[in-house]
């Protein structure tokens, strides 16, 4: 299944192909499935009316559109996301027209030293899919908009670690299947995999107000920099050290009281949790919250190696924590009080009882 999820194409505004992949597959489990008119796949499981989650994974990915195609017939790029000019080098790429067509990520070797070496910039870099000239790719049925795709199919590592083009998200979208299958509440649960995420949270913010949840949880990457030359304070999470809650990133502040309350069950359960703080980058939490009058949410992260290029890698020790903790969370969502009680203080001073505390 992840390996199917991983591969599949699904380029911000053009998941449909994902989308299809996961609809078919939420079927299985849940009591009803959509697809909406952004594209969002809103699977919902209903509990015993106590009130909605939703539980929400991107399936875009971040990827390229066709700019121009000059009359040598090579390719330019505009990317769709937060693309990093530093890991397009010597790529191959998936151009997207009649079929799809492999293309290559060129540049000049080294043995023609024309310019001196400059900071790389996205309008230097072509794809090259073979054709001579403009003519033949346009019978390809390749034009300006056309969507490219990395060629990065998911592969094993050593132990449990794996690696693919897309983590970011799809190894998200993999733990709310997962916890489909497992999930008991006395909440309706809604499992959401949404569009857009990669250009701006969006379609967390529609499928959001659709459904106006009680409680959000995003499902998503964070960033594992357990890497050499990295200092030790900057490493944010590790790999195989559990999933992360999200204390703060740029979108949100993971609401304080259902972070606390995750990170008993994670202690109660004996399930390793680590602490997630990003000083750049948001997640659909980030939406999600904001969401009319304001819904309690947080991020659970995996923690992922690379992530934003072709080789995000990931350990499945992590997911499967993931998927066991949000399991418990959903389960013993009873005990978790939404409205908090207020404390009542009088207009005219304090009662009594506070007065002689
Ligand atoms: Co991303
Ligand atoms: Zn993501």
């Amino acid at each position: 299944m992840l390996k199917s999820l991983s591969n599949a194409v699904g380029v911000s505004g053009y998941e449909d192909e994902v989308a299809e992949l996961i609809k078919s597959e939420m079927e299985k489990y849940a009591d009803e499935v959509e697809i909406d008119k952004m594209g969002n796949v809103i699977g919902l499981k209903r509990g015993k009316g106590k009130g909605k989650i939703m539980l929400a994974a991107h399936m875009d990915e971040i990827g390229f559109v066709v700019s121009h195609i000059d009359k040598n017939g090579f390719i330019f790029i505009s990317p769709v996301g937060g693309i990093n000019v530093k890991t397009l080098i010597s790529r191959r790429v998936i151009v997207h027209g009649n079929e799809r067509y492999y293309g290559i990520m060129g540049s000049v070797p080294p043995h023609i030293k024309e310019k001196e070496e400059k900071e790389l910039s996205i309008e230097d870099i072509f794809v090259d899919i073979g054709a001579k000239d403009r003519e033949e790719v346009l019978k390809k049925g390749i034009k300006v908009g056309s969507i490219i795709t990395y060629d990065g199919d998911l592969k094993k590592l050593s132990g449990r670690r794996y690696t693919s083009k897309t983590m970011d998200d799809r190894i998200g979208v993999f733990v709310l299947m997962e916890t489909l299958k497992k999930a008991k509440s006395s909440y309706d649960i809604y499992f959401v995999a949404t569009v857009q995420e990669e250009v701006g949270l969006r379609g967390a913010k529609t499928s959001g107000y659709k459904i106006s949840p009680d409680i959000g949880i995003a499902v998503d990457v964070t960033l594992a920099n357990d890497i050499p030359e990295v200092k030790e304070h900057k490493r944010i999470t590790e790999l195989g050290k559990g999933p992360a809650i999200t204390i703060m990133d740029r979108s949100v502040i993971g609401n304080k009281r259902l972070n606390s309350f995750i990170e008993k069950i994670a202690q109660e359960e004996n399930i390793p949790l680590q602490r997630n703080i990003l000083s750049r980058g948001g997640t659909d939490a980030g939406t999600i919250h904001l969401t009319k009058e304001g819904v309690i949410s947080t991020t659970l992260s995996i923690p992922t190696r690379f992530v934003h290029s072709t080789v995000e890698c990931v350990d499945m020790n992590d997911v499967e924590n993931a998927v066991k903790l949000l399991v418990k969370v959903l389960e013993k969502l009873d005990s978790f009080a939404v409205y908090q009680e207020k404390k009542t203080y009088s207009t005219y001073g304090r009662s009594r009882k506070q007065s002689y505390e």
